[in-house]
């Protein structure tokens, strides 16, 4: 059989979500909630998927790979198909889905065809048994089985009393023959409690044609619909399960599922260790034997292997394999911690580049700075790196070791191998080898001691203790 065109309806107002923002829109575990139906769709190999979009407040851009429709006014479900008919025309089978059911998936829609294939009817709807169906269209069914109509529920009106007793519910998912379906819609009356085109009304006017309908049952969460922010979050939930196992199956430990939160696009490697109370958004991901958490959250930042990162907020990073980050790290965007580098406690990084095994350990900010390799930065180093009105950077070589309290005003350079002395204020390059700044001495009086490196060998292999000879 051809593969089929999925119209997926993305058009209708979403009031119930109360919201400035479209309902599609709305973000499912770090994608929208239109990409996931489209994800379904193409996965399960439709020979084109077409999004029924509104003209006031367009999805466009917010998926790739699918044409848009445009419905000029949300009339009803049945209208938003009629608004792709210049699409589906010419095609065989047609599946419809509900752009707020974002839990299909693409096996979903391949059993639903299969199901429609073998019933050879002209439409074959969706259904679920729900304990709770209220809101939702009820499945009329005839004496021999198959479907006499949908009987919608949301405005009073429509549904008998008798009607409402009914638990077997329309999910908005159908298969119809193409040119079947173009021909009934012509038939729908907005003769209706809501004055709309309904859908459903497809479905009793084929029958009416002497044409089967047929039910398909499914039972994998995909009926659940997100009308309100309550079904929001009830999606959110399954879906962050089915991520959850995904990872859990490819060899990640999550210690406690329930409360860690893993975007759809991240990526972690085997072996990893995600501790509770983690947030991985975005594009993150996550080398091999890793270890995130607890309480420590990652967007669109890049983890290489056999780091650690514990209660620590990156943003934007790039984390070399074998860094250790935290506690209470904050990287910002632009920060890469090359290989066997360390950010300790209270050190918040950003647009620097800080080299292999060089160590921050304590209560430093790093901004715009280049730092080379195994230098050691003393507690409370500090950039200064904004005068006011422009940003500088601050350049500090490889072997440097800062003291405590050193700050150091950009632009500014600590060639390699340099010491700052505690407290320093840096405001003039440091030479190679030499020592920065003086205690208690103002920065006006810096006063930088040429082959300090060497002095300073000299005196630790003769013993004298510091201090004696002018540093
Ligand atoms: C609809 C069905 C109901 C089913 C339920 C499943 C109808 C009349 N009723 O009700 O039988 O149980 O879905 O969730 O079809 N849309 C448009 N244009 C419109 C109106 C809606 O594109 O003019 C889109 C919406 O964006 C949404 C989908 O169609 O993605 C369903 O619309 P919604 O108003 O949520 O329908 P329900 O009242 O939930
Ligand atoms: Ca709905």
């Amino acid at each position: 059989m051809a593969a089929p065109v999925v119209v997926i309806l993305a058009a209708g107002e979403g009031t119930r979500m109360r919201s400035a923002a479209p309902k599609l829109l709305h973000p499912i575990c770090g994608r929208p909630m239109i990409a996931w139906p489209v994800a379904a769709a193409l996965g399960a190999g439709a020979a084109k998927v077409v999004v029924v979009d509104s003209a006031e407040r367009p999805l466009e851009g917010a998926v790739s790979g699918v044409e848009f429709a445009i419905q000029e006014r949300a009339n009803g479900t049945a209208d938003a198909v009629k608004a792709a008919g210049p699409h589906i025309s010419g095609h065989g089978t047609v599946i419809v889905m509900h752009g707020d059911h974002p839990l299909i998936t693409s096996k979903t829609l391949e059993a639903l065809v299969d199901a429609h294939t073998r019933s050879g009817a002209a439409a074959t709807v969706a259904t679920a048994v729900l304990d709770d169906p209220s809101g939702y269209g009820r499945v009329v069914r005839a004496p021999d089985g198959t479907v006499e109509r949908i009987v919608e529920t949301k405005a009073p009106g429509d549904a008998s009393e008798r009607d409402l007793e009914i638990r077997e519910i329309n999910t908005g998912l159908y298969a119809f023959e193409g040119p079947e379906l173009l021909t009934a819609l012509e038939e729908v009356s907005a003769d209706n409690a809501q004055g709309e085109l309904y859908l459903p009304d497809v479905l009793r006017i084929l029958r009416g044609q002497g044409r089967g309908v047929a039910a398909h049952v499914i039972a994998d969460s995909g009926e659940l619909g997100i009308n309100d922010r309550a079904g929001l979050a009830a999606v959110r939930a399954v879906a962050q399960r089915r991520i959850n196992e995904g990872h859990m199956l490819t060899g990640v430990t999550i210690v406690d599922p329930a409360c860690t939160v893993i975007d759809a696009d991240v990526r972690i490697g085997a072996d990893s260790i995600i501790e509770p109370y983690s947030s991985l958004r975005g594009s993150t991901s996550v080398g091999e034997r890793a270890i995130v958490g607890p309480l420590s959250t990652l967007i669109d930042t890049v983890v290489g292997d056999g780091v650690t990162i514990v209660h620590s907020y990156a943003v934007g990073a790039e984390v070399g394999e074998r860094v250790s980050v935290g506690p209470f790290s904050f990287l910002r965007p632009g920060t890469v911690l090359r290989e066997g580098s360390k950010a300790g406690a209270f050190v918040e990084i950003k647009n620097s580049d800080v080299g292999a095994g060089t160590k921050i350990p304590h209560l430093s900010y790093i901004g715009d700075a280049d730092i080379g390799e195994r230098t050691n930065l003393g507690a409370s180093t500090i950039t200064a790196n904004y005068d006011g009105s422009r940003k500088h950077r601050t350049t500090i070589g490889s072997g440097v070791k800062t003291s405590v309290d050193t700050t150091l005003v950009a632009p500014v350079e600590l060639g390699d191998g340099a010491f700052t002395a505690a407290g320093s204020v840096i405001g003039k390059d440091v030479p190679p080898g030499g020592l920065g700044g003086s205690p208690g001495v103002a920065r006006s009086a810096q006063r930088n001691v040429e082959g300090y490196a060497e002095r300073r060998e000299r005196r630790d292999a003769a013993g004298t203790p510091p201090g004696r000879d002018g540093e």
